[in-house]
């Protein structure tokens, strides 16, 4: 497989060799990019001499050079762009992570993450004022909602002089967050994944409705680690502020019974239904075509909606996994467990939303991953990585189980 590694212009730029070294170890075909800021902090000559590749900096080809030349260099970034598995830097300085954030490409390092399809990570490194200043940390939290990998700076003495957070990653760490993109790559190739994300809508009236906290972060994180992994993607939305995935199938509503047509109407296509949506259980029997006006008390009647999750289990197809999620606020496993037997899913991802910080309209989640007999705790992180995590839990269902006598005597049913 083929990594890149990105070297931008940080005193740990010299640490780059150390990495490009360690990837080589584990059989991987690594190419070198720097900014011109890195070759001041080290020579494309060694990046060379360790790969045994050219090291490419410029979108151009040297000044003296015909254009024939200068057209070769200048859509060299897109092929390079599409054959690698994966695009690492590091040391990833603030200006980069900056350009990065806003689509700047001046060079051939940014113009190539714009490019790329390939999964990418940054491992940060900066005096700690730069790492902590809103600027950096606003174009970190862009990254990350685009399932950018951040490996994050250690703490210690700086070059700078300074003492705190800065420090490129270790080398190990770096290569761990490698490997696990690369492990992933394709293994979802094949299958079609349905996701439902976001809070869906009742309107009481043109202007109101009953709606809930769901940011849909959680569902869109796992389209896109889902795409980013070879699947062919479904994602019916309610209403969000996100962006869906470049290349799924976005199929946008409001309604339970809006995203209940929508997902029955592709449930057949799919190999793997995840039912992450927060779905509004209860509409208004009446929906006032005029603004309601302030008349004092009011009541307003409520009738269930359909059970899209219960229906699509119904209706179950041979091989097809069905995940629910739950969010709960008490007695979160039994009741989650309840919910799975109820429903009939295959396994639940539960929240418990009365954690602080976490779970609704944050960027971090800690769930439980509920199946019959096993629940397994995969404890707080990016809800990024939790795609992922949630992802490989899924997949691990294909896999024969362990033997049910055991797992049995830990779990209360
Ligand atoms: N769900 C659904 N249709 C509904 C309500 C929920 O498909 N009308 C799905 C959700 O997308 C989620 C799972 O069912 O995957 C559990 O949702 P939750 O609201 O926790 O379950 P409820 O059955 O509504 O239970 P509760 O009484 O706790 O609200």
């Amino acid at each position: 497989m083929k990594v890149t590694v990105g070297v931008s212009g940080g005193i740990a730029a010299y640490k780059a060799a150390e990495l490009v070294r360690a990837l080589q170890q584990h059989a991987l075909d690594v190419h070198v990019v720097m900014t011109e800021a890195a070759k001041q902090f080290i020579t494309p000559l060694t990046f060379a001499s360790l790969t045994g590749h050219k090291v490419i900096s410029s979108l151009w080809a040297s000044p003296a050079a015909d254009s024939d030349a200068n057209l070769a260099s200048a859509i060299e970034h897109i092929e390079e762009a599409q054959t690698i598995d994966a695009l690492v830097v590091a040391p990833a300085t603030a200006g980069v992570l900056a350009k990065f954030a806003h689509g700047i490409a001046d060079d051939f390092l940014t113009t190539l993450y714009l490019a790329t399809t390939a999964p990418v990570i940054v491992a940060p490194s900066m005096n700690v004022n730069m790492w902590q200043h809103a600027a950096t940390q606003a174009n970190l939290e862009v990254l990350a909602n685009r399932s950018v990998r951040i490996v994050p700076p250690g703490t210690g003495y700086l070059a700078c002089g300074m003492t705190g957070a800065g420090r490129l990653a270790d080398t190990g760490a770096i290569v761990e967050a490698v490997l696990a993109v690369l492990h992933h790559r394709n293994d979802l190739s094949g299958e079609t994944v349905l996701i439902t994300a976001g809070g869906t809508r009742e309107a009481l009236d043109p202007v109101r409705f009953l709606g809930n906290r769901s940011s849909g972060k959680m569902g869109y994180a796992l389209a896109e680690a889902a795409e980013r992994r070879g699947a062919r993607v479904i994602l019916v939305s309610a209403p969000t502020a996100l962006r869906a995935p470049a290349n799924c199938e976005l199929v946008p509503v409001t309604t339970t019974a809006e995203m209940r047509d929508a997902v029955l109407s592709r449930i057949d296509q799919a190999t793997i239904v995840i039912k992450a949506a927060a779905v509004a259980d209860y509409r208004p029997v009446t929906l006032s075509d005029r603004k309601l006006k302030r008349t004092g008390p009011r009541t307003i009647e409520l009738e269930p909606t359909e059970d899209i999750l219960s229906e699509v289990v119904a209706r179950r197809r041979v091989g097809q996994l069905i995940i629910g999620f739950a969010a709960e606020t008490e007695n979160a496993v039994a009741h989650g467990r309840d919910k799975l037997l109820r429903k009939g899913a295959d396994a639940i991802v539960l929240n418990d939303v009365s954690r602080e910080g976490i779970g609704f309209d944050s960027d971090r989640n800690a769930v439980t991953f509920l199946t019959r007999h096993t629940a397994l705790d995969l404890p707080e992180m990016s809800k990024c990585d939790l795609a992922d995590r949630i992802l490989e839990e899924i997949l691990g269902l294909r896999r024969p189980s362990l033997v049910v006598a055991e797992t049995d005597s830990v779990i209360e049913e």
